[in-house]
């Protein structure tokens, strides 16, 4: 919450529309729907913000990755430590027998975090990837 202060406005939704959004507010749990209007009007403003590539982000990459490939470790290691200033943190799961769960955390700029987490999935014996992108500075 900033300091800024709350403006009421009036909006004209469809019956259909309103009911619909009542039972997504029923069903997450929200308190009103000024709360979840604000949230979604949120989302839609870091969607765009996160196609800017040049914005400032932060990042949460999951791989999931085949324990077995040996040298897929050292490269997604190797490719870490070549952008350590970007990288908050890392977090290693063994999943099971076979595979690993790595969660890396970035920071900097759309452009760079989609490179860096394209370069990191694309590598061979990464079964799944997920990245989630957050511009802070549509928050405020
Ligand atoms: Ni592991």
């Amino acid at each position: 919450m900033t300091s800024s202060h709350l403006l009421r406005f009036g909006v004209s939704i469809e019956s259909g529309l309103i009911k619909k959004f009542d039972r997504f507010i029923a069903r997450t749990g929200y308190g009103n729907r000024s709360e979840a209007i604000r949230d979604l009007i949120r989302a839609r403003l870091v969607d765009e913000g996160t196609q800017d590539d040049a914005a400032q982000a932060n990042g949460v990459l999951s791989l999931v990755y085949d324990h077995h490939k040996r040298e897929l470790e050292d490269h997604l290691t190797d490719l870490q430590h070549d952008h350590h200033e970007m990288i908050i943190a890392t977090t290693h799961v063994h999943l099971d027998h076979h595979n690993c769960l790595e969660v890396i955390l970035l920071r900097g700029t759309v452009g760079k975090i989609r490179e860096i987490g394209g370069a990191l999935a694309s590598f061979k014996g990464v079964k799944h990837s997920s990245l989630s992108l957050t511009a802070t500075r549509e928050l405020t």
